[in-house]
């Protein structure tokens, strides 16, 4: 497949998408009633984030959506190396130095009456926004207050958690039962009642040096992989195993990490502050840093080129 000429740099100010082959401003990107990615949630998507003019581990989120379209079986007419270069014409053409950039395939629509979804084709969106924060700057100063609901995430035998998608009912009511309680954000368990993920985030806890995350359920967020290979250069122990809810609620430390923010700390835990924490505690602290830092890595760099 060919593709169309990006748009100038910084000609769609602010924002693209690329809908149906072309680059167009986000306000004019739509997608069909009839499509299943609306009307069955069956679609899979990935979110890549543009740190001060470079995508950021940009080829691991590339291969990661070809693996979840894969376990979909979806197909799109691009390769790889041809939605690299629709994100870098989103991100030049809408000028933004920051930005939170989504890839996403949907089961298209399948044709009149027809239930086989073999027979419905695939499509094709991305879009670069403005970069996200899950919590802005000045909130993870003071950390945030984490509500741990008792909504089960859907099961991994059902959907698996692994190829990033957009079953998202229980995230979204675990936040409105956190919103409801004055807390910030919220996570929900597994099957067997353990800490498994939030809308958006994996989640970590620090206990007497240690650092353990979720092993399963979950998805294999790339900011949980780049804190466990900052844990590996910085010399910290790190672990893949069951957290459980008293194991959080007497952690020493807890964060958050996600695309949309990095590596983001706990101190409240359903109100209550974890133990003698005012802010993030050290070795949140030295994750962030190093989080931060390594975005000025060649290796994970991705510049993107605004010249006109
Ligand atoms: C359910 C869920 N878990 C974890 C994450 C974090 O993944 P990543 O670090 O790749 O952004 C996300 C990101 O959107 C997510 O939706």
């Amino acid at each position: 497949m060919t593709l169309p000429t990006p748009p100038a740099a910084s000609s769609l100010d602010g924002g693209c998408a690329f809908a149906d082959g072309a680059y167009v401003p986000l306000s004019e990107a739509k997608v069909s009633l009839f499509d299943w990615g609306f009307t069955r949630s069956d679609v899979t998507y990935d979110v890549v984030g543009v740190w001060q003019g470079a995508f950021f581990r940009l080829d691991a989120h590339i291969e990661r959506f070809f693996a979840s379209m894969q376990a979909l079986r979806m197909q799109i007419t691009y390769d790889k190396a041809q939605v690299r270069a629709i994100l870098h014409g989103c991100v030049r053409a809408a000028g933004l130095q920051s930005a939170y950039v989504g890839m996403v395939c949907t089961r298209g629509v399948a044709p009149k009456g027809v239930r086989d979804p073999r027979l419905a084709e695939n499509r094709f969106y991305a879009y670069a926004l403005p970069y996200v924060w899950i919590a802005s700057p000045e909130k993870q100063k003071q950390g945030l207050d984490l509500h741990i609901s008792q909504r089960v995430r859907i099961a991994p035998e059902s959907v698996d958690p692994t190829v990033k998608n957009y079953h998202w009912l229980d995230l979204v009511q675990s936040l409105f039962d956190a919103y409801d309680g004055g807390h910030d954000t919220s996570c929900v368990v597994d099957g067997a009642g353990h800490i498994a993920e939030g809308p958006g985030f994996n989640l970590f806890m620090v206990k007497d040096g240690v650092v353990s995350t979720p092993a399963r359920g979950v998805l294999m967020g790339i900011s949980r992989q780049t804190a466990l290979e900052l844990c590996q250069r910085l010399g910290i122990t790190a672990h893949a195993q069951p957290v459980t809810q008293q194991a959080l609620r007497t952690a020493d430390e807890v964060f958050i990490t996600s695309t949309a923010g990095g590596v983001m700390p706990i101190s409240k835990i359903d109100g209550v502050a974890l133990t003698g924490l005012p802010g993030p505690g050290p070795v949140t602290q030295r994750l962030q840093e190093a989080y931060w830092a390594m975005h000025d890595e060649a290796a994970y760099r991705d510049p993107v080129d605004y010249s006109h």
